[in-house]
């Protein structure tokens, strides 16, 4: 079985499935399936490529949560001097528990609550993105009020295309995010006459899983010609923030290296005296999980072969949702010839997939399948439809792993209701 992520934190050794040097079999036996397990060393590397690649130039790494909130992973961040991009007043309260400084903490969203503003206020975060003008009059009036003064950026659509799918595109004219360019100008100088703003920054954040420099070579050259219009005005801003959206290999792409996009944005930057933000999410987190499932039954009907596993679109919805391809391996691959699987959940829906037509040798009931790249917008996209229990989470840090959030209970399910 060849892994097509790009991770050397995932490997087969004497034909078992490990996550750094602990087997994934190993892992289940203690947990149960389905289980989340995440390779931290993958994490620190991911993060550590990025600093790597932007060394020498002022930058921030402000790690995208909502790609993975589990306290775990985001201390795991924090502590490698990651700061963090959160979107509502729930990522905030995850990432300042998980140790974030608040001054590395930027605050998205295409709507925030006056409760959030006065949160991300109170809390002293580093800028709050603004998506419109109304939004930036509320965080006016909300700071006037408590005789503060909020940082923000304006979130550009910088509309280009980044290529990728149509649900994960945001940088374009006619996607609900930020503002046009054209209205940029007129955003700053409004930001002059409004009490209790302090215009620091610009952001973009164009879409996700983009596997090229080029669009986010285009929307950082629009952005800092922006920059210099603003410039002529005497609105010289502090932070360039470029979002997030850097791909990685589900299935054999080749997503270019963090070094590749530094090497082709840091020309544009010469001269800028800029701190540049970076907000990644999955290039850091993505391939580093995996969703291990076991087999509960092996079907065949008059036109498919169904492997149906415990862990299902409740637990990893992006196959369900996006089509999103994710490469299932067994755990212990055996030998034998190979059959066409879909390999689907228990739920209630024809759409409970997480993969069709996948080759294995056929399994038996209570084999362990491992869903792959499943480390970003897996468990934060889970839910608890059919009332099944979310699945718990485990770090693996070299031999050994550590439970990082216990699976739910059926008490957990009921939680806050009233009968
Ligand atoms: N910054 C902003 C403002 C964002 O909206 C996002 C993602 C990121 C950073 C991080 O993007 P990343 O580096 O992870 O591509 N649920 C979808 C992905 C949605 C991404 C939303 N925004 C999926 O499962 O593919």
């Amino acid at each position: 079985m060849d892994l097509l992520i790009n991770s050397p934190s995932w490997n087969y050794r004497d034909g078992e499935l490990y996550c750094e040097d602990v087997p994934l079999e190993r892992i289940a036996r203690r947990t149960g399936t389905p289980v989340y397990v995440y390779s931290r060393r993958h994490l620190v590397e991911k993060y550590r490529e990025i600093t790597a690649a932007w060394r020498g130039r002022s930058h921030l790494v402000c790690y995208s949560m909502k790609s993975n909130s589990t306290g775990a992973v985001v201390r795991t961040l924090v502590g490698e001097g990651s700061g963090v991009d959160v979107v509502s007043g729930g990522e905030l309260y995850r990432a300042l528990r998980a140790g974030a400084p608040a001054e590395k903490i930027v605050f998205a969203g295409v709507g925030k609550t006056e409760k959030e503003i006065v949160e991300g206020l109170q809390a002293g975060i580093l800028f709050f993105t603004v998506e419109s003008t109304p939004e930036l009059e509320l965080i006016s009036r909300t700071a006037d009020r408590l005789g503060k003064t909020a940082p923000v950026a304006l979130r550009v659509t910088p509309d280009v295309d980044p290529r990728t799918h149509r649900y994960i595109t945001t940088g374009k004219a006619e996607n609900k995010f930020g503002l046009d360019r054209e209205a940029a100008l007129e955003f700053y100088r409004l930001c002059r006459r409004l009490p209790g703003i302090d215009p620091v920054g610009i952001h973009m954040h164009i879409g996700s899983q983009i596997l090229d420099t080029a669009p986010f070579r285009e929307g950082v050259k629009r952005l800092v010609a922006l920059l210099k219009k603003l410039k002529a005005e005497g609105i010289s801003l502090r932070y360039l923030d470029i979002g997030g959206g850097m791909g990685i290999s589900y299935r054999g792409e080749e997503p270019p290296p963090a070094a590749a996009y530094a090497a082709a944005l840091r020309p544009l930057l010469k001269g800028l005296r800029l701190t540049v933000i970076l907000e990644p999410g999955r290039f850091i987190t993505g391939n580093a999980g995996a969703l291990l499932v076991s087999v509960l039954q092996v079907k065949q009907k008059a036109k498919k072969n169904f492997i149906v596993a415990d862990g299902a679109m409740n637990d990893l919805i992006r196959p369900a949702l996006y089509g999103a391809w994710h490469q299932i391996v067994p755990v212990r691959p055996g030998g034998g010839k190979t059959v066409r699987f879909d390999v689907v959940g228990p739920v209630c829906e024809t759409g409970d997939i997480l993969g069709t037509g996948r080759r294995f040798p056929r399994p038996e009931p209570g084999d362990r399948l491992a869903v792959l790249s499943a480390g970003g917008y897996g468990s934060v996209m889970s839910s608890n439809y059919n009332s099944r229990p979310r699945p718990p989470e485990v770090l693996v840090d070299g031999e050994s792993f550590r439970v990082v959030k216990r699976r739910e209970s059926y008490r957990d399910l009921v939680k806050g209701e009233a009968l």
